[in-house]
């Protein structure tokens, strides 16, 4: 019953915003879909303080964490892209509600790396799309208790304290996207230290956990006293020595931002290097492998959030590019990716709540393999935003010149 509304809802958008508008553009048509799929799943939703983070195998419906979980603040993050796309003050309302309990992860002591993920998406959207003086607070809270997990010897952030005894000082790839978080406070009335701590992680991450083959580890490990670097670990793929899909996809997007926020052109060089590293390996339905080198190939499963979070990142990457034919390679490359998410091998449609289908968590420890993750849509809901704005300059542009 539910799926046969799905399909009504998805059908009648169609219908409608054909007669709305004469030409909606790709970005809108999925962006008109997910809109009501995020709204038809609301309405099942009970409480604010569990979070959708996936649909295992035999299920429809999502599967919930609480607050702490890293992944809390996704769910508030594709609502607040929701609420963006659409005007909807409903979905505000919803965004709003599921962002206020990711409150307590700012002033907690920080567990890991992750509280820039659970409190930027939530509420650094929250911020951008509200300006709402409270939420600003919380975020700069936020920015000083992850800082509290730098250690100046080292130069970089601890990721992982729980996994010190596995890996001593260890900084993951992963955490150069929540340096966002850091160079935001340090420009919105935080600490300036904070832009010191976010550049010196970068710098320590590109030299150490960025490997002459274009491809990064996951996880470097140092001395925390001398700061010398250990090894490089992979620890969520398949070998140390291979090339898991999304901690590169991690990579382009968190060097992207860094080179965005301090001009050094180095992670310019590093984002890009990435990118193309990642383009040139992709299997022929352009969607990666969780991890390029897995023997199985191609009986692997695929991670459509790799693709989805190296879609985001190329598209910051163009916004940075000077040169014109690199500002289309990588546009194209990631409207590329966008639409093979959204066709129907990957787009989840009526199948079960999820935008979309076949993201692979944590493959050593079995976890999460094949399946929908709520970061893939999060970071898909991003792409598609980005997308609609550059198509809506785009328009202007065309319109003016026809004037
Ligand atoms: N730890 C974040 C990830 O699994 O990509």
């Amino acid at each position: 019953m539910k799926q046969l509304f799905l399909l009504l809802i998805s059908f009648s958008i169609i219908a409608c915003s054909s007669q709305k508008k004469e030409t909606l553009t790709f970005a809108e048509k999925m962006l008109d879909l997910n809109v009501a799929k995020t709204k038809e799943t609301l309405k099942g939703l009970s409480s604010n303080d569990s979070f959708p983070r996936n649909i295992p195998k035999s299920k429809k419906d999502w599967e919930f964490v609480k607050v702490r979980d890293w992944c809390s603040g996704f769910w508030p993050g594709v609502l607040w892209y929701a609420y963006e796309y659409s005007g909807d003050e409903s979905l505000k309302t919803d965004a709003e509600n599921f962002t206020l309990p990711i409150k307590t992860i700012a002033y907690s002591s920080a567990r890991n790396h992750d509280i820039g993920f659970m409190v930027y998406c939530s509420y650094g959207n929250g911020y951008r799309l509200t300006g709402n003086e409270e939420y600003k607070n919380i975020l700069l809270s936020a920015a000083d208790t992850l800082a509290t997990l730098y250690n100046p010897n080292v130069g970089s952030i601890l990721s992982w304290p729980i996994k010190k005894d596995e890996y001593s000082h260890n900084t993951i790839i992963d955490n150069m996207m929540n340096l966002e978080l850091l160079f935001w406070a340090a420009k919105n009335g935080g600490d300036k230290r904070l832009y010191d701590i976010a550049k010196s992680h970068a710098d320590v991450t590109m030299k150490n956990i960025v490997r002459p083959d274009s491809a990064v580890y996951h996880l470097g490990e140092f001395n925390e006293e001398t700061g010398a670097f250990i090894k490089g670990h992979t620890h969520q793929g398949y070998a140390d020595e291979s090339m898991w899909a999304r901690g590169q996809a991690w990579g382009i997007y968190g060097f992207a931002i860094a080179y965005r926020e301090t001009g050094k052109l180095e992670y310019l060089d590093t984002a890009i290097k990435l990118s193309d590293h990642f383009l040139n390996r992709l299997p022929k339905d352009g969607i990666p492998y969780w991890d390029f080198d897995d023997p199985k190939i191609p009986n692997a499963p695929k991670d459509a959030s790799a693709a989805a979070i190296a879609a985001c990142g190329m598209l910051e990457i163009s916004n940075l590019v000077k040169d014109v034919k690199l500002k289309e390679k990588y546009i194209n490359a990631a409207e590329n990716f966008v639409k093979i998410l959204s066709s129907k091998e990957y787009f989840s449609g009526d199948t079960n709540q999820a935008l979309l289908l076949h993201s692979t968590g944590h493959h050593p420890k079995n976890s999460e393999i094949d399946v929908p993750i709520i970061y893939a849509d999060y970071y898909y809901m991003e792409a598609l935003m980005r997308l609609k704005k550059m198509e809506t300059i785009t328009s202007n542009i065309a319109q003016k010149s026809k004037n």
